[in-house]
């Protein structure tokens, strides 16, 4: 099946698993597609071998703007009319992206000063792990603070990859900067057991970052489950931080994956 004016054609070159519900593949990176670090693509896939795509998702972007491979990192749900396909991908399979990418959690929607919180639950890390592969991210802020809130520890996919920034040959004179915050949230383990807003209103993400939170420094970017990105934004606006707008400037950045 061939490429149109709307979509193209890639090849699949890595599937890999972390449990079995959650695995990230990779494709070859179309020549002449450019994306900004933080967006998402359409993906599609067809019915049948051969067809054309006919059901399509967003999904964020993992690999950083400079890669050239494109990354994603995907849930198996359960029945789910999308992934219950994309789960059977191999190396050597097609699937389709939309020529055209989006997305709102990018380096553009903030002045580049201070303080930069990523809040992720779930998949929401991916695009989180872009901007951690962009030089300009890590040359905007004095700190970067992520968290990645899931309910069980072995579902802490890229922790190793995370850790290892430290040895980056790029990012490795920065790595300083960057607070890495798991939390496990539904079954005990050596890391933080807390949901993300009750670590913003117990003063624990400010604790274990060594971050306070200011107007003045702070930056949030939310990415996943929208009950999530709900409850933290809230906890946000107790401290008198807003959403930012294409009108009005702001502190706040979000992204609901359903
Ligand atoms: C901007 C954007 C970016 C996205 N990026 C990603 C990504 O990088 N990785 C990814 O796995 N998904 C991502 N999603 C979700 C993705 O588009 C699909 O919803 C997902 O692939 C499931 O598709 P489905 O047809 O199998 O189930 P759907 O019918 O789409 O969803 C059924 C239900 O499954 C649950 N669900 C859907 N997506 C997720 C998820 N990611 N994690 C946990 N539960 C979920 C929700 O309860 C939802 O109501 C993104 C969504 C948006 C809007
Ligand atoms: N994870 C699994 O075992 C599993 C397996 C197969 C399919 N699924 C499907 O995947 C979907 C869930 O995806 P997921 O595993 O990414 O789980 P999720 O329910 O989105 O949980 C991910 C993290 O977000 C937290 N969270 C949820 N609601 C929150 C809120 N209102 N405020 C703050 N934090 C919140 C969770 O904390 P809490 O733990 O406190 O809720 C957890 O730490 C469901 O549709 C489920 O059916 C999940």
């Amino acid at each position: 099946m061939s490429d149109n004016d709307k979509y193209l054609a890639v090849q699949v070159t890595d599937v890999w698993r972390w449990t079995d519900h959650l695995f990230s593949f990779r494709t070859r990176r179309p020549e002449g597609f450019r994306f900004q670090a933080g967006q998402f693509a359409r993906l599609g896939l067809p019915h049948n071998k051969n067809e054309p795509p006919s059901i399509w998702r967003a999904y964020s972007i993992v690999s950083g703007p400079y890669d050239d491979f494109l990354e994603y990192y995907s849930i198996v749900v359960p029945d789910g009319a999308f992934t219950s396909r994309l789960a059977d991908l191999k190396p050597g399979d097609t699937v389709f992206m939309e020529r055209q990418n989006h997305g709102f959690l990018t380096l553009e929607r903030f002045t580049l000063q201070g303080d930069l919180f990523l809040l992720a639950s779930g998949t929401g890390l991916a695009p989180f792990l872009s901007l951690l592969a962009d030089p300009l991210t890590w040359d905007s802020f004095d700190r970067i603070i992520l968290i990645h809130s899931v309910r069980a520890k072995n579902e802490l996919a890229y922790r190793e990859q995370i850790e290892g920034l430290s040895r980056h040959a790029l990012f490795a004179e920065n790595s300083h900067k960057l607070t890495y915050l798991p939390t496990v949230t539904r079954e005990p383990s050596e890391f933080l057991s807390m949901r993300i807003p009750q670590l913003i209103q117990t003063g624990e993400l400010e604790q274990k970052s060594m971050a306070p939170l200011s107007k003045e420094r702070s930056k949030f970017m939310l990415c996943g489950n929208p009950d999530m990105v709900q409850d933290t934004r809230t906890a946000l606006k107790e401290r008198g931080f807003v959403s930012a707008r294409s009108s009005r400037p702001g502190e706040i950045a979000t992204e609901n994956y359903w």
